[in-house]
């Protein structure tokens, strides 16, 4: 049986799918956090939620039995986690610290205890700090923000749980988009805009670059990870190899919805890096992994499905109910 943290989450939810859809028994775990509407949550849950095959615990890492959270589990997928730059400076910082740091510590020695073979976590592209070109895993790590530095602190935890035996393998994931993705990323908020919501804020003058990278794509290389041979203690990239400004992004949002993205322009906030880029020969090497989707595609479908969530709000207040009789596994 495998387990997913963070299950409610973008990218958690995701991967969810992905598991049921092979036919693994799936048990996810995940306490709404407020950081965007719980009821989002629950609806990217909407359809695990109706399989039998799946269990929802809506439980916190920092609080829970782990240990019996673990019963019968074989491979962890730690999707759990306070993503976000930003909320990392000044009093968010303890959310950080509790949920990134504190959560990881509490899974990876639960973790340990109870046998699990293998833990696949998230850790971030912000762990590398300011770059000039493709990073690859062995490029030193200087995080800019609060966030990353909580993100490196756990892959050190892994470090340490790792020399007492634990099979863990930090993934470094660089900025993910694609349907369900969090309301307050970039992409999800240049087509609301474009949509007809707030006007998009453009934080500097957009040319900072990024290794974008569509969310089945990484489901993808998680999954493959589960059973890859031979990758304990490894860390390894997860992302484009090619990188897009945000301004060329824009224009392919207002090609993709038809509209202007109204911006609001605003000054560069701390921690924001000119660049991540993402060098994958690891992954490559390991799994054969190379992302297939391209922006424009991916793109297209996250319009598509943030054009079809426009209901959101009437869709999802049924959603408890469900919650409350949903553990089958
Ligand atoms: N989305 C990206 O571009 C990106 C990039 C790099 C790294 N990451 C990392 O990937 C992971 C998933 O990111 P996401 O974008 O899906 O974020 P998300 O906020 O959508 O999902 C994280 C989920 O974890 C849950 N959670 C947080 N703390 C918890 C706790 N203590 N106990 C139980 N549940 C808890 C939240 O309620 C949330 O549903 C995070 O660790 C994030 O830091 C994401």
């Amino acid at each position: 049986m495998h387990l997913v943290t963070g299950c409610a989450g973008f990218i958690g939810s995701k991967l969810v799918d992905r598991l049921l859809a092979l036919g693994h028994r799936v048990v996810g775990v995940d306490c709404l956090t407020p950081t965007y509407e719980p009821e989002v949550k629950l609806g990217n849950l909407e359809r695990a939620l109706a399989q039998p095959g799946f269990g929802f615990r809506p439980d916190d890492l920092v609080m829970a039995d782990l240990e019996s959270l673990l019963d019968g589990v074989d491979v962890v997928f730690h999707l759990a986690g306070q993503p976000g730059v930003q909320t990392s400076w000044g009093a968010g910082f303890a959310d950080h610290l509790e949920r990134n740091v504190m959560a990881t510590q509490r899974l990876l020695e639960a973790s340990l205890s109870t046998g699990v073979k293998r833990v696949l976590m998230a850790s971030s592209s912000s762990v590398y700090g300011a770059v000039k070109g493709a990073t690859p895993e062995e490029a030193p790590v200087r995080p800019l923000s609060p966030y990353g530095l909580t993100k490196l602190s756990t892959e050190h935890l892994a470090a340490l749980y790792g020399a007492r035996g634990l099979d863990v393998v930090p993934l470094r994931f660089f900025t993910v988009y694609g349907p369900r993705q969090r309301p307050d990323m970039a992409f999800h908020r240049m087509i609301k805009a474009a949509l007809g919501g707030p006007a998009f804020p453009l934080r500097g003058d957009g040319s900072q670059r990024r290794s974008f990278t569509f969310v089945d794509d990484v489901v993808d290389a998680v999954v493959r990870l589960a059973d890859a041979p031979g990758i304990a203690g490894c860390v390894l990239n997860v992302g484009s190899s090619t990188t897009t400004a945000l301004v060329e992004v824009l224009d392919l949002v207002e090609h993709l919805v038809g509209c202007p993205v109204p911006l609001d322009y605003q000054g560069r906030p701390p921690g924001d890096p000119d660049l991540t880029h993402a060098s994958v020969e690891r992954l490559r090497e390991v799994i054969g992994w190379v992302p297939t989707t391209s922006l424009e595609d991916g793109l297209a479908a996250q319009v598509d499905y943030q054009r079809a969530q426009n209901g959101w709000e009437v869709r999802t207040s049924r959603i408890p109910s469900v919650v409350s009789g949903s553990l089958s596994s």
